[in-house]
């Protein structure tokens, strides 16, 4: 979970650029971590360069306390600062190989909510291959703690839901098209083998710390 302050820096990948091959390729992970997220990280710092009392704010609550920013900048903190956070989170969900199968907590927790982890994964990936345009699909923890699938447009995140995010994937043509042009159903597959549960457990045990602390 980022929780990185003003000035920002995109942080290295967890992995070699072609460690995903053949899922993602090493030029598609190119482009979406030295591009993409680097444009985020810029923008926002460019957005905060001059809003000092911003700048000791984590990038949670610019997201979080998006509506209490001024007016001017509160759309370009919301869309940059949400490109950071959410590819963050993104990238390091994943890992060469994957885990296999949710584990721990989160694992049980998946199996309140549905009946088999293989319900999960049909549930997951049935919203984020309806999405419509450009966002994400996230399972979070609500309020009163129970896991949620749901998606975000553009750069959104879940915060402002009070919900904290366990897992997502990047539904952005950006995330796939090198490689798979308009067949987004084929990279979400591709995708789904990549999980890194182990990270997606730390997730959740960080969100049910949040949720029983508010
Ligand atoms: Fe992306």
């Amino acid at each position: 979970m980022p929780a990185s302050q003003y000035p920002y820096t995109t942080p290295p990948l967890p992995y070699a650029y072609d460690a995903l091959e053949p899922a993602i390729s090493q030029e598609t992970m190119h482009y979406h971590h030295d591009k993409h997220l680097q444009g985020y990280v810029e923008q926002l710092n460019a957005v905060l360069i001059r809003q000092l009392p911003y700048q000791e704010w984590t990038l949670e609550q610019l997201l979080y306390y998006n509506t209490s920013l001024p007016i001017p900048i509160q759309a370009a903190v919301k869309n940059n600062g949400g490109g950071v956070y959410n590819h963050t989170l993104f990238f390091a969900l994943m890992t060469p190989g994957g885990a296999g199968s949710p584990v721990g907590a989160l694992a049980r927790a998946i199996l309140q909510e549905y009946s088999t982890a293989e319900d999960f994964q049909r549930a997951f990936l049935a919203r984020a291959r309806g999405q419509f345009g450009s966002g994400y699909t996230f399972l979070a923890l609500s309020p009163t703690c129970r896991l949620r699938i749901l998606t975000t447009a553009n750069q959104d995140t879940p915060l402002p839901w009070n919900c904290c995010p366990i897992l997502l994937v990047d539904n952005w043509e950006h995330a796939y098209y090198l490689q798979y042009q308009n067949r987004r159903a084929e990279y979400l597959q591709a995708w789904w083998p990549l999980i890194n549960w182990d990270i997606a457990e730390e997730n959740y045990q960080r969100a049910l710390l949040q949720q029983h602390g508010t």
